[in-house]
């Protein structure tokens, strides 16, 4: 019945087979990830400083280890309340979403959106005076 309604069922088109995987993708022109315990997060002016997994953000990591760090938006990169001084480490690199959002907060040359900054090892930043 569906059949003459909507008429037959279209086969997919044939897609490109490649023998790439997502891994060859992820792995051209980046710097392998660091491994479990190679990462951490010093907050210089707070005297913390704080193991984290791979890929974890400086929002998270600051929440986690009990360093005040506004977030208005919850991490969702449209308040620039998460702004951070880079001080020294491997993080990911900006994305244009958090340099517009930064390009509205933005005091020094080495700041970052917290929550959208992500730890690749070993990592140090300071935190600004936060409103709250
Ligand atoms: S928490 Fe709002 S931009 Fe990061």
């Amino acid at each position: 019945m569906f059949g003459k309604l909507f008429g037959k069922k279209k086969e997919p088109e044939a897609k490109p087979v490649t023998e790439a995987t997502p891994d060859d993708w992820n792995r051209a022109d980046k710097p392998a990830p660091a491994a479990e315990g190679d990462c951490s997060i010093s907050f210089e002016n707070h005297g913390v400083t704080h193991p984290v997994k791979p890929g974890t953000s400086i929002l998270d990591a600051a929440l986690d280890a009990g360093v005040d760090l506004n977030n208005y938006c919850g991490g969702m990169c449209s308040c620039g309340s998460c702004r951070i001084i880079f001080v020294s480490g491997n993080v990911s690199e900006m994305d244009d979403m958090e340099e517009a959002t930064l390009s509205v907060v933005e005091e020094t040359d080495d700041d970052r959106l917290g929550c959208q900054t992500k730890i690749l090892g070993h990592v140090v930043v300071t935190v600004p005076p936060q409103d709250f």
